[in-house]
């Protein structure tokens, strides 16, 4: 098989095209399947981008990013996480999703594969099959919080296998993992001669407790990050990627030649936004509220939800007692009662028939319509 015909398409994309066309023809829609902050970019942001644009020159910056971003995230992670960071090893990329083609086409060769949990993150699979290589979708269950543990890491690597990635909070399940978690993983991984991957794009978005970085257990993990969801930054582009020392001068080149540089004026916007703190406790508290309010909700019309999601702002709940079709589960409810929730098929192949992902970025008043209809929907059927 050619390599673009192993690259599933994003399903969930699917359902929001089918969405809009409804809301188009005049049908009133919940948005519970997007994974993007429903809240702006700070108004403080904009407000220097604007400035910035018309003041500053926005030619190229270095491939490896704006030094001034370099080291206000360098900084960052000393406050956040009293980790020290030295500012070259911070990559500056278009997204997180730029993190991940980079990392990747630096890491792997044809043949060689990485461990992925499965649920999880729907496009990782297809970032490592671009490079030509494997993704191995390991079954995760609510007994390690839905992520890869030491136990499967050791089952399920092989001899190809060059590194395991940890969601920490995981998408689409919001569990969160420890510390001490995330170091047994990053031993586990060194033990087989491989490298820890850590997704934390969702750090920031926790609901009484902070997620750990795996910075602060290793230099030798690769720490991928953004600003996408933390600071409502969609559409601006910008990530970043932390790499052991080694790993700088291969990225650089890399970089040159794949992406020039990140986006100027989202770089400059970056440093901003890393400034902020109380716009963005605002955006976390209206997340909590959301959902603990689904927590207590979903679980009254059947949804069994097996471990408390305490990060992002997703739930991923089992519709066993409510369907064995889980696509076509989903796909009923939108057009019976407007209310869009992603099918588990997006996530993998564990038991995805059994499960459903709703997310929370949307409005406490929109998600109360939704239960409301929901109910209508489960009486009816
Ligand atoms: C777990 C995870 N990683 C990475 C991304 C990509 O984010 P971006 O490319 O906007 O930084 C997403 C987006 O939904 C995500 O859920």
């Amino acid at each position: 098989m050619r390599r673009i015909d192993t690259i599933e398409p994003f399903r969930v994309m699917e359902l929001l095209e089918a969405a809009q066309q409804l809301e188009a023809a005049g049908k009133s829609i919940i948005h519970m399947e997007i994974g993007e902050p429903d809240f702006p970019t700070p108004i403080e942001v904009i407000s220097q981008a604007q400035s910035d644009l018309a003041q500053r020159s926005l030619s190229y910056t270095a491939s490896t990013g704006l030094p001034a971003l370099q080291q206000a995230l360098s900084a960052w992670y000393k406050t956040e996480y009293d980790v020290d960071v030295a500012p070259h090893r911070i990559l500056i990329t278009p997204g997180t999703s730029g993190a991940f083609s980079l990392i990747y086409a630096v890491l792997l060769e044809a043949g060689e594969s990485v461990l992925l949990p499965d649920p999880g993150y729907p496009c990782q699979r297809n970032f490592i099959r671009l490079a030509g290589a494997d993704p191995i979708n390991v079954p995760v269950t609510a007994d390690s919080r839905y992520h890869l543990n030491a136990d499967l890491i050791d089952t399920y690597w092989r001899p190809s296998t060059q590194a395991a990635v940890l969601i920490n909070p995981s998408n689409p399940t919001g569990t969160v993992v420890d510390i001490n978690f995330i170091k047994t993983l990053a031993e586990a991984c060194e033990q087989h001669g491989g490298t820890l991957i850590s997704d934390e794009i969702y750090h920031g978005l926790t609901y009484g407790i902070k997620a750990p970085s795996a910075l602060q257990v290793s230099d030798d993990v690769i720490v991928v990050n953004g600003f996408s969801k933390r600071w409502a930054m969609t559409g601006w582009r910008l990530g970043w990627v932390v790499v052991p020392e080694a790993l700088v001068e291969p990225c650089r080149r890399v970089m040159q030649n794949i992406f020039i540089a990140a986006p100027t004026l989202s770089q400059y916007a970056g440093v901003k936004a890393l400034q902020l703190n109380e716009p963005l406790e605002v955006m976390r508290k209206a997340y909590d509220e959301r959902r603990r309010y689904l927590l207590a909700e979903l679980p009254k019309l059947g949804f069994e939800i097996t471990v408390e999601p305490e990060g992002a702002f997703y739930i991923y709940a089992n519709v066993a007692k409510l369907t064995n079709d889980s696509t076509s589960f989903c796909w009923d409810v939108l057009k019976q009662v407007g209310v869009a929730i992603t099918p588990g098929a997006d996530f993998g192949v564990n038991q995805p028939h059994l499960h459903v992902r709703f997310s929370y970025a949307t409005g406490l008043q929109q998600l109360k319509e939704a239960v409301r209809r929901l109910k209508k929907y489960l009486t009816a059927t």
